[in-house]
């Protein structure tokens, strides 16, 4: 019976199984599956965990989330076309949910399909290496909990291991003798500890103006954003200020391209994430920086030398949960012989093609334009449930517009479900005054 081995049950990894199971429950007779995943729960990087650094049997750590999380877009644009808010939640819930509430969604859809006997859990995946003779790939894995390691063979590979948890870590002169926290985004984990700090955040992007709004929320003296490329431009209010690339640190003092200085109590480096696949060897390692369209993978999915060989979620992301899936659909079609592939030069030249369309994106409206398109191109040819994706195209660029309006306040709105028609309703608190981040207190009614 052909194997596929998927490495992660984070989002990918599980729509992944869920496209498969979808299938199985349509009748059709589906490949045997083993999904490897090195934390002891699932839900990838929603799976909070106060850890850093080293877990406890040394691994690296995956989570990059934090405590008092709320989703940075709403909820109506990631929503799962056959699994809506509203029926996990019986209700329909307000558009920008906390961390919790995502994870509980995730883990819902997974726990009706029945899809958690694929999953091995506290098994990270060590190592993969294609058989030219057998033409199959070997994995070797590790049962972290019993302590040993086994290698097996499966005929396709998925790797869903994410691209947003080993740090992206510059040097700064001067930063080895700062007298306060240094840390990077990924190890950030509660806003409260920089309560009545001067906080400085390296980093132009979504950690920086997250983890900044967050800091000032619980109660930071003041937050500087330190860019390389350009500033975030939202009209920030008093005790938060834009200045160009940090040059140096001279004890407290930061100082800044435009000769400019500041005081500052505490340093978070918001300066993204690597592409990071240590299982893997050259041959068959995607590299690519943070993009909407990575190099060599056909359709954002089929590593064009070895296209038994697939990864979902590796692009950089508007669309997140739907896009996985709509990936995961392609790429079981693919599996199970439904689409067929093009010669390797076709393949080639359309990812081409889409890079070409991708480096004329000048704005996040264009970025969201192409990531649609994108959408469109995947959902065309598999059986995943209707999603009228333009109408999720445009509740993304309402979103744009209400942060422009007011980066403290653009989570106050709702908007509608693509899925059901219904509207979210007004959350019982606005999120400047949400201090309580838990399930409970987030569906509660008042
Ligand atoms: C701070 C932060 C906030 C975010 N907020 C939002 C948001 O509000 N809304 C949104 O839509 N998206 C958000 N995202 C984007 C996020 O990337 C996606 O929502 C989603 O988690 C990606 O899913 P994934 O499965 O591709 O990767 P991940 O969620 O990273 O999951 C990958 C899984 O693979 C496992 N794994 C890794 N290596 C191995 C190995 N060798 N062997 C076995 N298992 C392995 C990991 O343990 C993990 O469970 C955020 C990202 C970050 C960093
Ligand atoms: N739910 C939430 O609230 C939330 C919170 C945080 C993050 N996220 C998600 O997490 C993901 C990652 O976001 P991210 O902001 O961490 O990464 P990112 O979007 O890849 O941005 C990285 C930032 O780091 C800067 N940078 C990189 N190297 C640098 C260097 N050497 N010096 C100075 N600046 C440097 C980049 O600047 P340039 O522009 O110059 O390249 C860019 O501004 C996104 O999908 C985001 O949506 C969500």
């Amino acid at each position: 019976m052909t194997r596929v081995a998927i490495i992660g049950a984070g989002p990918s990894g599980l729509a992944q199984l869920r496209a498969f199971e979808s299938a199985k429950k349509a009748g059709h007779e589906i490949p045997e599956l083993v999904c490897f995943e090195k934390q002891d729960n699932w839900g990838g990087l929603w799976n909070y965990t106060w850890r850093t650094g080293l877990d406890e049997y040394g691994e690296p750590v995956h989570g990059s989330m934090y405590r008092y999380l709320w989703s940075n877009g709403p909820k109506e644009c990631l929503e799962f076309a056959d699994y809506s808010f509203e029926e996990h939640f019986g209700r329909p819930i307000p558009s920008y949910p906390p961390r919790a509430v995502l994870h509980d969604y995730i883990v819902g859809r997974v726990k009706k399909s029945g899809v958690e006997k694929y999953v091995r859990f506290q098994t990270p995946v060590r190592h993969v290496a294609y058989d030219d003779k057998t033409g199959k790939f070997n994995v070797t894995s590790k049962d972290l909990k019993k302590d040993i390691q086994t290698t097996e063979q499966f005929d396709h590979v998925v790797v869903a291991s994410g691209h947003f948890s080993t740090p992206n870590v510059p040097e700064f002169e001067g930063l080895r003798m700062f007298p306060g926290r240094v840390m990077h985004a990924h190890d950030f984990r509660s806003a409260d500890e920089f309560a009545g700090k001067r906080l400085l955040l390296v980093g132009a992007s979504y950690s920086a103006e997250d983890i900044g709004t967050q800091c000032y929320k619980y109660g930071a003296k003041s937050v500087t954003f330190s860019h390389r490329t350009k500033p975030m431009g939202f009209e920030w209010p008093e005790g938060f200020k834009e200045v160009p690339l940090l040059t140096k640190l001279v004890g407290k003092v930061a100082h800044f391209k435009d000769g400019s200085t500041q005081e500052v109590d505490a340093i978070v480096l918001c300066t993204g994430y690597l592409h990071h696949f240590p299982f893997l060897p050259d041959d068959l390692r995607l590299k690519t920086n943070n993009r909407l369209y990575p190099l060599n993978l056909y359709k954002g999915i089929f590593w064009e030398n070895n296209t038994k060989l697939m990864y979902i979620g590796m692009q950089d992301q508007y669309y997140t949960f739907n896009m996985f899936d709509a990936q995961a659909w392609y790429a079981r079609d693919v599996m199970m012989g439904k689409i067929k592939l093009p010669s390797a030069q076709e393949m080639h030249a359309d990812t081409l093609k889409w890079r070409e369309m991708e480096e004329k994106v000048a704005d996040p409206e264009m970025g969201i334009d192409f990531q649609t398109e994108y959408m469109r191109d995947l959902l065309a040819p598999t059986d995943y449930p209707r999603l009228d994706i333009d109408k999720v195209a445009a509740l993304f660029k309402e979103w744009e517009h209400h942060k422009v309006e007011g980066i403290l306040t653009y989570r106050n709105h709702s908007y509608p479900s693509v899925v059901t028609g219904n509207m979210a309703p007004v959350h019982h608190t606005p999120w400047m005054k949400a201090m309580d981040d838990s399930l409970e207190a987030f569906l509660a009614t008042k």
